[in-house]
Order: structure tokens, then C-alpha cells, then sequence
């Protein structure tokens, strides 16, 4: 698995539910984050360096849990490998159109990501219309750990109403809204809370989970604990105590690597 940096253990939190016995390789890509605010090229690059070493580790499946690389750079990482890949937004864009009545869902993602349309183009594909909204704060924000402070329900509060807003003024009813980036799933219970009632929210890191799951029947159903290896390019004392939190569970050693400048 791969991320830029410690938001796709919440996909490993994920994984590790659904798939006991597998083992699992993670690499943050610590050192270059945030991938949200990058170009296309750079995003590119850096996640096709991650994706080898992951093979070179070896990886017989490469899950690409960052959204924004996911959005960016999916056709290069295939490129780039030999092993299947599989990014969030697809998995996310059909759970989407799996729930919503409407056919009409938001999508709250990084500024790269919501650039690039990779949601809209995803869900449109599968007959539903989403208003993608970029939420830059929230990141920062779920890194300190502020998660419920009044500061973050107030940010959270004005991107959706921002979103809901745009989206009436597109003539859209949208009842599901998409949680397009790894450290989303931290503020659930808080957007649950301040999106108007009955919306749906679906979860991006759940839903390639689950798609993961299906590909792996035979491990899916197995009792050995995972397996878990974690690298990051940056420090791995930061990587543990933050990881911690994204992942639930402890972190007891993290290897640092350099992928390259
Ligand atoms: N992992 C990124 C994503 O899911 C968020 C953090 C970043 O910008 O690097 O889009």
C-alpha cells in the first residue's frame, strides 16, 4: 500500500478488518507530503518511485490509497508495474452510485485531486453527477488532532456549505457525499453531524477495502493476525505517533527509505 504520507492507514485500518491474513507492506511518502496541493507530473513521479520499491518489497498487489495519487497518476503507476493496482476513486465513485437515490453526491477531496475531475468522470461513468469541492484545511487540521475543536467544525461547516450551495445552484439534489482523501474518515462523525440530515457518507477507504477483500477471498476469510511492514522517507518517530491514531492500533517499528529526490 502506498500514500503520501500516514492518511492511508485509515485504508489499512480497513484492510486489516476484512483481510486478517494477509500481509501488508505500507509506505508513506513522509518526506514529499502533501501530495494535495502538486502538479500532475510531480505526483506522477513520486508515486511511481513508491509503487517500485513496493514491488521491489514484493508486493503482489499495489493498493494506491492516497486519493490525490489515485486521481493523478493511476494509468502511470499501472505503467510502471507489473503487479494489479488499484486506486480509491473508482471503488469510492461506485459506492457512491451503489446509494444514492438522487444519483446526485458531493465529493470533498484535496485541491489536486478535485482539479484533475477523477471523481466526476468516475461517478458520470456510472450514471451519477457529483460537484467536487476542494477542502485544503481539513488535512492540516485532522494532522493536529482536530478532529471535533471548534475550529475545524466551523471550517467543515463553511466547505459544505459552500458545496450544498453550489450544488443547488447547478439545480443538484445531492444526498451522498464521498470522503476523497485519507484523512476524511477522521472527521466522519463531525461532517455526519454538520451535512444536512439523511445525507449519506461514504467512505473511499472502505469502499477499496471491501473491492480488495473480493479480490483475496481466500485470505479474507482466514483468523492469522496481519503482517504488517511500514516505511516512510521522512521521520519514523513521527510516523509512529501519528500513524497511531490514523491506524488504531500501535506501530511498533517503521523503517525509513529514500525513494528519491
Ligand atoms: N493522501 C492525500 C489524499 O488522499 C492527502 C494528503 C496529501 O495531500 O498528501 O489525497
Amino acid at each position: 500500500m502506498f500514500d503520501s504520507g500516514f492518511g492511508g492507514l485509515t485504508v489499512l485500518r480497513e484492510l486489516i478488518a476484512r483481510i486478517p491474513g494477509a500481509n501488508f507492506v505500507y509506505t508513506g511518502d513522509t518526506a514529499r507530503l502533501p501530495y494535495g496541493a502538486k502538479s500532475r507530473a510531480t505526483v506522477a513521479r513520486y508515486a511511481t518511485e513508491a509503487a517500485s520499491f513496493l514491488v521491489d518489497q514484493g508486493a503482489e498487489f499495489l493498493v494506491i490509497a492516497c486519493n490525490t495519487a489515485s486521481a493523478l497518476a493511476l494509468d502511470e503507476i499501472c505503467d510502471a508495474v507489473t503487479v494489479p493496482v488499484l486506486g480509491v476513486v473508482e471503488p469510492g465513485a461506485a459506492e457512491a452510485a451503489a446509494h444514492s437515490a438522487t444519483r446526485e453526491c458531493i465529493v470533498l477531496a484535496t485541491s489536486a485531486t478535485v482539479e484533475s475531475g477523477a471523481y466526476a468522470k468516475a461517478c458520470e461513468k456510472l450514471g451519477v453527477r457529483a460537484l467536487e469541492k476542494a477542502c485544503p484545511l481539513l488535512v492540516p487540521l485532522v494532522e493536529e488532532s482536530w478532529t471535533d475543536h471548534p475550529v475545524a467544525r466551523q471550517v467543515a461547516q463553511i466547505y459544505l456549505d459552500d458545496a450544498f450551495h453550489a450544488a443547488s445552484g447547478q439545480g443538484m439534489n445531492p444526498d451522498t457525499i464521498v470522503l476523497g482523501c485519507t484523512h476524511y474518515p477522521l472527521l466522519r462523525p463531525l461532517l455526519a453531524e454538520l451535512a444536512p440530515p439523511n445525507t449519506r457518507i461514504v467512505d473511499s477507504a472502505e469502499s477499496v477495502a471491501q473491492r480488495v477483500a473480493e479480490a483475496f477471498p481466500a485470505t479474507s476469510t482466514g483468523t492469522a493476525g496481519s503482517d504488517c511492514s511500514f516505511f516512510a522517507t521522512d521521520s519514523v518517530a513521527k510516523f509512529r505517533t501519528l500513524g497511531e491514531r490514523f491506524l488504531g492500533r500501535s506501530i511498533p517499528s517503521v523503517q525509513l527509505v529514500d525513494l528519491g529526490g
